[in-house]
């Protein structure tokens, strides 16, 4: 069995789409293993827990050092041996560390068409509001392998996503989740389990 470990910080939409696409078969031969939260009370741990899947919360504010807490977080990937961890919706950085524990086995979804609206500070509606700013008519999803630079990992997957005339941020963001995110990860998670990616 192919064993995911899956990083998070939020509600976990896309988490559940992983979890989905197991539950129906898209993805064979796969299991997640653990959901790590590094905030206490997130809805993405109640959706690992009613999905039957460990899940807990490393309160990363209750560590004095980013190292003690990613340790941490480490240490448990480990005890599960994980095959591929998963960032999905996970708001800490991954240290040059943890990257080098796991080559070309973390990967991350990013809510835009890299290398538009990416890096630093481009986080959750931010960046669906800096898209509509700039009036693009395109935008989407990626999928990409986590290295030290933010977001500037070989890409894995993209889709497009049409902006729409009075999209809201808030609108295009349920759109760019619907119509690319929630479809392009586990398309990922499906070609890295079947191996049918090279990276
Ligand atoms: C998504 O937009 C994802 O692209 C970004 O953070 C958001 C997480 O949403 N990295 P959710 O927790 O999966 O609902």
């Amino acid at each position: 069995m192919f064993k995911i470990g899956v990083l998070v910080s939020g509600g976990g939409t896309n988490l559940q789409a992983i979890i989905d696409s197991i539950k129906n078969g898209y993805i064979k031969g796969a299991e997640i293993s653990i959901v790590i939260s590094n905030k206490e009370g997130v809805y993405a741990l109640e959706r690992a827990e009613k999905a039957g899947i460990d899940n807990i919360a490393i309160a990363s504010k209750d560590f004095n050092k980013f190292e003690g807490y990613e340790k941490e977080v480490i240490k448990k990937l480990r005890d599960k041996e994980v095959d591929l961890i998963v960032l999905a919706g996970y708001l800490k950085i991954v240290s040059q560390d943890f990257i080098d524990l796991y080559p070309n086995k973390i990967i991350n979804i990013h809510p835009s068409l890299i290398p538009s609206f990416c890096g630093m500070g481009y986080y959750g509606l931010k960046v669906h509001e800096e898209a509509l700013k700039r009036g693009v008519k395109i935008t989407g999803a990626t999928v990409h392998y986590v290295t030290e630079g933010a977001d500037e990992g070989p890409i894995i997957i993209q889709k497009a996503v049409e902006v729409k005339q009075n999209d809201t941020p808030e609108i295009l963001q349920k759109r760019v989740m619907e119509e690319a995110e929630w479809v392009i990860f586990p398309e990922a998670i499906k070609m890295i389990v079947e191996n049918t990616l090279t990276p």
